[in-house]
């Protein structure tokens, strides 16, 4: 099958008349045994510097519980170090090495070459090509706020206060990083494309903490610089942003093919103010540790609450969670595949 006539991706173009697609935010990842199972031979990072073990990873969700879509294993902050910045993942999550504190710590930042810095990445995409061909692969990226949010705080944190302040403290040094951000992120997606990705997502896991007025500046035109640099027909962008209801008339306006929806915002409210787009999600990661009745309740709530289900792609509202019963995952690929079709 061509992938272009996946429900998938007729789906982002907002055509598809068959069965809704879904796939999740983490499929890959801890609540997996067989992903458990290689993280016992293999760290984080080196699992995701083998273009192997990413193909591996990348194809269990999709043989167990058959998803409309692969993403590509990684992580948002595996570009930062050809950039200059180095990172770690111990348990609790990423710590940056010297985090940017003031302006002079961008200088020591620099743009990467992602055919010779992530060859590994690129690598990764061929061979699950190779492996799954027939399944649309989505490549990512993370957002400069997202990422400018770990490069300044140095770890998650609930507010990122420091990133958030660091905006208004140091404004030109603000926009040198994320000129710098935008540069190499264009041309790690481009890439992406290049080497095999179907459609492309960015994460924008922290924009929806910021002010309107800044997230304006800080979110949206990046990320808007991104999208109008991706000059690949047929290869659908999307945004998730986490928490985009405040925001839903700015995001209207990015030229993009699908918004990813959280699940704190409303899907149909979400839908109505984005004419034009599809939509992508967004239930509950925590319902899923709910009782078997609940959880298709719940999917069944979220399909019901929209009239049109031909730009609808079905997802988690966010990453699902390492603990999560996968019976629950099964009920929920059960549920949105038997709807319609
Ligand atoms: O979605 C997928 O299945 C693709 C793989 C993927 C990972 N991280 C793998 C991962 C993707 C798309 C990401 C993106 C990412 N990474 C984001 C944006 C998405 C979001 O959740 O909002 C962010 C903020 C990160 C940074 C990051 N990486 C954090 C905060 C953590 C620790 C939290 C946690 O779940 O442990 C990671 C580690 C990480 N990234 C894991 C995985 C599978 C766990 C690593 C392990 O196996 O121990």
């Amino acid at each position: 099958m061509n992938v272009s006539d996946s429900s998938f991706i007729k789906a982002c173009y907002r055509r598809n008349d068959g069965r809704i697609p879904v796939w999740i935010m983490r499929q890959a990842g801890r609540y997996l045994p067989e992903y458990r199972a290689v993280r016992e031979k293999a760290s984080f990072l080196e699992l995701c510097q083998s273009p192997d073990l990413i193909a591996q990873v990348v194809r269990q969700p999709i043989e167990r519980f058959g998803f409309d879509a692969a993403i590509l294993f990684s992580d948002i902050l595996t570009m930062l170090a050809p950039m200059g910045m180095q990172f770690e993942f111990p348990e609790g999550g990423p710590r940056v090495q010297d985090p940017i504190r003031r302006p002079e710590d961008i200088d020591r930042l620099h743009d990467m070459d992602p055919v010779s810095d992530l060859n590994f990445v690129l690598d990764g995409i061929r061979q699950i090509k190779k492996e799954l061909p027939d399944t649309p692969l989505i490549g990512f990226a993370g957002s400069p706020f997202t990422l400018a949010c770990y490069m300044i705080e140095g770890m998650g944190s609930k507010s990122f206060d420091l990133a958030r302040r660091f905006l208004h403290q140091y404004p030109k040094a603000t926009e040198r990083l994320f000129e710098l951000l935008v540069d190499n992120i264009t041309r790690y997606l481009n890439a992406q494309i290049t080497a095999g990705a179907e459609a492309v997502q960015l994460f924008d896991s922290w924009g929806g903490m910021l002010s309107r007025e800044a997230y304006r500046r800080w979110s949206a035109e990046p990320i808007q610089q991104i999208f109008s640099r991706l000059d690949f027909d047929g290869v659908p962008r999307i945004l998730f942003v986490n928490n985009v209801a405040p925001y839903l008339d700015i995001v209207r306006d990015i030229d993009c093919e699908v918004v990813g929806v959280d699940f704190r915002t409303d899907l149909t409210a979400a839908a109505t103010a984005l004419p034009g787009k599809a939509v992508q999600g967004n239930l509950d990661p925590s319902v899923l540790f709910g009782e078997r009745e609940q959880v298709v309740t719940q999917t069944i709530r979220i399909l019901d609450s929209l009239d049109n289900h031909d730009n609808l792609i079905f997802n988690l509202g966010h990453g699902i969670q390492p603990e999560t019963p996968i019976a629950s995952v099964e009920a929920v690929v059960e549920t949105v595949h038997n709807y319609r079709g």
